[in-house]
């Protein structure tokens, strides 16, 4: 399919068709993936200081050398300068990264659900999406499926941990057991570590293992709750970084210089209980929405990281599509989810719902919710 066929053919997402139901009827949307934190103060100051202090030119294509020196120290010095791209957000890291692996026609394996977008660029770049589903309610992985469908030669296998929609968080255990089988089968694995500071149990990155074969996409958009700011990394070998690079600089050139500095700055200035506090908060807001939800009659599948759960709604609703659901939900609650059409190859009874909101918000669509089943 040529790019043009393909930029036309794109379904709108029953994310935005839904969002505009929700504006209509004024209600909360819980589908909307935006964090809605304040960026915290430091980091907005550290972004004006570097605009004040001349940092507004383009940067080196790697990104600012203080952002790169900063990522090591994050990354606690076991990669070097030349394993580090930033990039526009880790959306600029893996579209650049599958434009570089990817030839048209080539196999590529993705873990379903997915995040919509690590499924839209496999097919914007021709490839053929071999999808490898976790079992709910726990999301295990079948490692004999992963198998199976690295023996069908996929170039890449694609994973969010923390997961987008599903907020699994991938054991220690199960990453080493997928990094051995993808470089078996000489596969590269890519990590979407978007989340990585928004878990509410251990996590460990892909990268802690340094395999030729590991990818690891990396963002600050929710870190420091900035999704608009486009700053992002990717950790790689240096012949793959060498190739992104250059498809990276045609696209975007760079990511905002003063917003690199902001981050760079941010990275070494702020203490571990930032990051500490930040999962606390967003575990409150977890719970509130778990137990709400529950209330109101879902299925909820317990949510280790991200700021999305899944609920089911079987037993609320048992005979409606999942589109049809989150329909009726912002019709009769005024509350909006996002089906799990987005996220799914086959239709599922469940849907998809964010909770990086105030506290006082969430409150309130729990309490939309209540209604439900009435
Ligand atoms: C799994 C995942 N990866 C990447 C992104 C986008 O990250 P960025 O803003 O750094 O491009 C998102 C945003 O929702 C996401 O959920």
């Amino acid at each position: 399919m040529k790019y043009s066929e393909f930029a036309l053919s794109m379904e709108p997402p029953a994310l935005r068709r839904l969002s505009v139901k929700v504006a209509a009827v004024n209600g909360i949307n819980l589908g909307q993936g935006t964090c809605q934190l304040p960026v915290p103060e430091e980091v907005r100051e550290f972004a004006k200081q570097a605009i004040d202090e001349g940092i507004n030119r383009y940067t080196n294509p790697k990104g600012l050398q203080s952002l790169r020196d900063a990522i090591i120290y994050k990354l606690k010095n076991e990669y070097s300068d030349e394993e580090i791209l930033v990039t526009s957000g880790a959306t600029g890291a893996y579209d650049s990264l599958c434009e570089a692996l990817l030839d048209r026609g080539d196999k590529a394996a993705l873990i379903e659900p997915y995040y919509p977008y690590h499924r839209m660029v496999l097919n914007k770049y021709g490839a053929q999406v071999l999808t490898v589903p976790l079992s709910a309610p726990n999301w295990s992985i079948d490692f004999d499926l992963v198998e199976k469908t690295l023996r069908e030669n996929p170039k890449v296998f694609v994973i969010s941990n923390p997961g987008n929609p599903t907020g699994k968080v991938y054991s220690e255990t199960e990453l080493q057991k997928l990094i051995e089988l993808c470089s078996q089968y000489n596969c590269r694995l890519i990590s979407d570590e978007t989340y990585e500071y928004i878990t509410y149990t251990p996590f460990t990155s892909a990268g802690k293992f340094k395999s030729k074969n590991v990818c690891v996409v990396g963002s600050f958009s929710k870190t420091f709750s900035i999704t608009g700011w486009r700053v992002g990394y990717l950790v790689a070998t240096k012949e793959l970084i060498d190739i992104t690079l250059g498809l990276h600089d045609l696209t975007y050139i760079c990511s905002p210089a003063p917003l690199q500095e902001g981050v760079a700055r941010s990275i070494n200035s702020l203490p571990q209980s930032f990051y500490t506090d930040l999962c606390e908060k967003y575990k409150i807001k977890r719970d509130i929405l778990v137990s709400g939800l529950s209330q109101a009659g879902f299925n909820v599948y317990d949510p280790q990281g991200s700021y999305y759960l899944i609920g089911d709604f079987q037993e609320i609703d048992p005979e409606s599509s999942s589109y049809k659901f989150v329909e009726k939900m912002i019709e009769k609650c005024g509350v909006g989810a996002v089906p799990s059409n987005d996220f799914v190859s086959k239709e599922a009874k469940w849907a998809r719902f964010c909770y990086a909101l105030e506290d006082s918000v969430l409150h309130e669509a729990v309490s939309k919710l209540s209604t439900l089943k009435n």
